[in-house]
């Protein structure tokens, strides 16, 4: 959680903070604040709230125009409420060290006693705050800035990334990561960095990621980088990024949610691209090269990430022929799973750095089996630390949401299911040439739907934003949608919502049915409908109300109690697709028509990095 930015240049650096912020403000949005050298001091400043409320702060200021230094922080609190003082940057007792930090310290209690003993008085609730006098503490014996702050990281347990701005050293900007991202960017006469790359995407396109345990050190004419243990120099790669800085932005939408369920039509082209040829009827993934065909599967994730997992699931044993289990990543990684050799575990995450996954990675890396990471960052730990890599290109993802991202996992997981089934033999030839024409198609369909989606689902939005309990209900690869559509309607909206599956509703949550309980159905026609639909009339004939997401069927007969909403065709086993915008914009509209914050719902951040 927590975005951070630093930057070292030629312009004057508050602008530069504050428009990095405003990019990074999806990872926490508590409360924000930067960090300048400005006439021999380092001056702060720090704001509760949004960003809005740290820049009319900062409008308010005199503000020299030449501070060319400088660090920022976004916050989403895990050491002391969201306010002022708990904000960062956190300025060590002396006044000539600024931090920015974000993970968790775990034994800062420890280091605070120690301090405090030593004289040093603490403000905020903050372990930040402990770890800055302890670099303050470190630099009286220490040569220089670089190795106080490196002895004082190797006293530190823990996560961290961190941003350091040293009073002696305006220029300068250490930087430091363990189990938390940071990107350096480089530029012309400035050099920046970061948690997350699109926070200088507007000023440079080359970067570095940090390796775990290395230090940065950039100033706006260079940048070094050392092992933070032996502070031994070390060499880097700079690596050009392709996403361009329009990608991060809005282009018109109210909403980047907006926006990126829009985008889903391209992120399904740019999947398919140079890995499905319709017309030859063939695939390719050559991120596979060198894997024998797994004897099973393993898949691990998060939130929208699980989903995507349990939605691919089904499709990886019946098509790819490969029995395939699901797991929740913090579940996973405290268990002692059994992982063989001929078992592949795939662990999918859109920022590729949730910690909960990372751990889980740890895990079945300590195995004899392979891992392979499915997501979307590119450089992040997840792309680094597993065996084999399939990056799933659908370019930032900015709402806290998650909605582009697993329509390119769905997509990713569908083609490695073919190329197992084909492998396999399970899918010959003229089937896969089918069902690679029908997923080329799919990217039309969708484009030419969503407009008529996003008219049709207001008055729908309407109803699930004024109800109190929503059940979400499907069967199979629905049940999975199911889980996406209650997940995204309760982190939008904040109204009540659960997945069932349809048949286990007689089995205890059909008690809850009354007039005032909606019920979203997921009744698309593929093979399950005619169940899905007895668990609709079953419903109904308690009373309860029903939108049911389907297709009309003259031989269903509903009552009052259901309202149809049709899905657009498509073909058959690709529907998911076109159900997965619909649950989306369910969400965003319900949201919307509440007034509630879409892109940056309370207590959520978009990228998790701590446990
Ligand atoms: C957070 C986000 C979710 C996301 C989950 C997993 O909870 O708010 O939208 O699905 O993390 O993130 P990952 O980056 O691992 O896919």
């Amino acid at each position: 959680m927590c975005g951070i930015i630093a930057y070292a240049g030629h312009r004057p650096a508050a602008p530069v903070l504050m428009e990095g912020l405003r990019r990074l403000e999806y990872r926490g949005y508590d409360s924000a604040g930067i960090a300048l050298a400005q006439m021999k001091n380092i001056n702060c400043f720090k704001a509760p709230g949004k960003l809005a409320a740290l820049e009319d702060k900062l409008s308010a200021a005199p503000m020299p125009p030449l501070a060319g230094s400088g660090i920022g922080h976004t916050r989403w609190a895990t050491h002391g409420v969201p306010n002022e003082t708990n904000a960062h940057p956190h300025l060590s007792n002396n006044r000539r060290f600024a931090l920015v930090h974000n993970g968790i310290i775990e034994n800062y209690r420890e280091l605070k006693e120690r301090l405090t003993g030593l004289g040093y008085a603490f403000y905020s609730d903050t372990d930040t705050e402990v770890l800055v006098n302890l670099i303050e503490e470190e630099r009286k014996n220490a040569p220089d800035n670089l190795t106080a702050f490196c002895n004082a990281l190797l006293q530190a347990e823990g996560a961290f990334a961190l941003a350091l701005l040293c009073l002696d050293e305006p220029e300068a900007i250490y930087a430091a990561r363990q189990n938390a991202p940071l990107v350096v960017g480089l530029g012309q006469g400035e050099n920046f960095i970061a948690s997350d790359l699109t926070a200088f995407l507007a000023y440079t396109r080359t970067v570095i990621f940090l390796e775990e345990g290395e230090i940065a050190r950039i100033s706006p004419r260079d940048c070094a980088l050392a092992d933070l243990r032996t502070l031994a120099p070390k060499d880097y790669a700079a690596q050009h990024i392709e996403w361009d800085v329009q990608s991060a932005q809005k282009g018109g939408y109210k909403h980047f949610m907006l926006k990126e369920i829009f985008e889903q039509p391209a992120v399904l082209r740019g999947a398919l691209a140079g890995r499905i040829n319709p017309d030859a009827g063939t695939l390719r993934l050559p991120e596979l090269e060198g894997l024998s065909r797994p004897v099973r599967l393993r898949i691990v994730a998060c939130g929208t990430s699980y989903n995507a997992g349990l939605w691919a699931a089904p499709l990886l044993e019946q098509w790819g022929g490969i029995p395939c289990a699901v797991e929740i990543a913090s579940e996973f990684r405290y268990r002692k799973p059994i992982l063989g050799r001929d078992e592949l575990v795939i662990l999918i995450s859109q920022s590729g750095e949730t910690a909960d996954t990372l751990a889980a990675l740890k895990v079945a890396a300590g195995n004899p089996c392979p891992t392979l990471g499915l997501c979307n960052v590119m450089g992040s730990s997840l792309a680094r630390g597993a065996e084999l890599v399939i990056y799933t290109q659908a370019g930032p993802e900015i709402s806290v949401a998650s909605t582009k991202a697993l329509c390119s996992q769905m997509a990713l997981l569908t083609l490695l299911a073919l190329h197992w089934g084909s492998e396999g033999g399970l899918v010959p030839p003229e089937r896969l040439k089918g069902l690679l024409a029908d997923f080329a198609g799919l990217a039309d369909i969708l484009e030419k739907s969503l407009p008529s989606i996003a008219m049709e689902v207001k008055p729908l939005a309407e109803r699930a934003a004024n109800a109190r309990n929503i059940f979400f209900l499907g069967r199979g690869q629905n049940f999975a949608l199911a889980q996406e559509g209650a997940l995204k309607l309760k982190e939008l909206s904040y109204v009540h919502a659960e997945a069932y599956a349809a048949g286990e509703m007689k089995h205890g949550p059909i008690a809850l049915i009354a007039p005032d309980f909606l019920t979203i159905a997921l009744a698309p026609p593929d093979g399950h409908e005619a169940k899905i639909f007895s668990n609709i009339q079953e419903v109904a004939a308690r009373g309860g109300p029903i939108i049911m997401l389907g297709r009309p069927d003259k031989n269903a007969r509903f009552g009052r109690e259901v309202a149809l909403w049709s899905i657009p065709s498509c073909p058959e086993g690709f529907t998911g697709f076109v159900l997965l915008p619909m649950l989306q914009l369910l969400s965003y509209e319900a949201a919307s028509y509440l007034g509630k914050d879409v892109d940056q719902p309370r207590n959520l951040a978009k990228s998790v990095t701590v446990e």
